[in-house]
């Protein structure tokens, strides 16, 4: 039987290629998303992937959408929480919703989403949960003191949970992806791009959305039962924390 897996923000970017390599690595997938349906389209169109419209950061949206999910493609053997925002400024002019909106997106959604599935996965004795973090939780980042509170989170989360799992057959592992050619970067002023960030990648290049899904697919294996806890950087020889 075809294992389950299940991407948070899965239908764009780096999400969008985590779904596409799990369905192409022989799993059945599900992808979630939360307002952009025309590219959710698109995807569904080019993958004949289901995809699921709620919002991350609302427990009740995230228990009732994984119901549905469970009801229509079966019980989740894998869960990738992927889907995150910005909302970058510096912090003496930081508003408390661009605070809340990043930290419940970016770590509250591993809660929402975690929770829903964890129990299943234990009665089950199967489980991979792979979160998606980002460099700048491991060594901060000017004008993200938001974001880089919540990836910092997600690390801090994947241990924990992979301490209180780790002999029920469930891993719980997190990778922290430097800078990525997707939307979220590209939103980046290309001479800050430029100037600023590529000549600080030893790989000198922005990494593709494809080689964040190989880590996944490596990490979602049957059998790398024997990884949990674990911190993978996949950003282009940046930083190692
Ligand atoms: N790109 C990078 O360089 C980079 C580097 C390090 C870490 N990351 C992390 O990697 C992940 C993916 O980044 P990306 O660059 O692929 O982002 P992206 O292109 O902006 O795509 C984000 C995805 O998350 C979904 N999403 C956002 N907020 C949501 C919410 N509240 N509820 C449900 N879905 C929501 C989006 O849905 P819609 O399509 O509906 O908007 C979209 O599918 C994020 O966690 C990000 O922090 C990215």
């Amino acid at each position: 039987m075809a294992r389950v897996a299940l991407v948070t923000g899965g239908t764009r970017g780096i999400g969008a290629a985590i779904s596409k390599a799990l369905k192409a690595g022989g799993y059945k997938v599900a992808a979630t998303y939360g307002g952009n349906d025309a590219a959710a389209q698109k995807f569904k169109d080019e993958t004949g992937i289901p995809v699921y419209k709620w919002d991350v950061a609302s427990f009740d949206a995230c228990a009732a959408g994984i119901k549905q999910v469970e009801a229509d493609v079966g019980p989740i053997d894998v869960l990738v929480n992927n889907a995150g925002i910005t909302r970058d400024t510096a912090f003496h002019k930081m508003t408390l919703q661009q605070w809340n909106e990043v930290i419940n997106t970016n770590l509250g959604s591993l809660f929402n989403m975690t929770r829903q599935v964890i129990e299943g996965m234990r009665a089950r004795k199967f489980g991979r949960i792979i979160n998606i973090s980002s460099i700048n939780g491991q060594k901060g980042q000017f004008g993200q003191v938001n974001y880089s509170a919540a990836k910092a989170g997600d690390i801090g989360f994947t241990k924990a949970l992979a301490l209180e799992n780790a002999k029920g057959g469930i891993t719980v592992n997190v990778i922290a992806p430097g800078y990525i050619n997707t939307e979220m970067v590209q939103a980046v002023p290309k001479d800050v791009l430029e100037k600023n960030v590529i000549p600080q990648i030893p790989v000198n290049r922005l990494g593709e959305p494809e080689e964040i899904a190989r880590a996944v697919l490596f990490l979602a294996a049957d059998d790398a039962g024997f990884i949990t806890g674990s911190t993978l950087t996949v950003n282009g020889g940046q930083y190692h924390a």
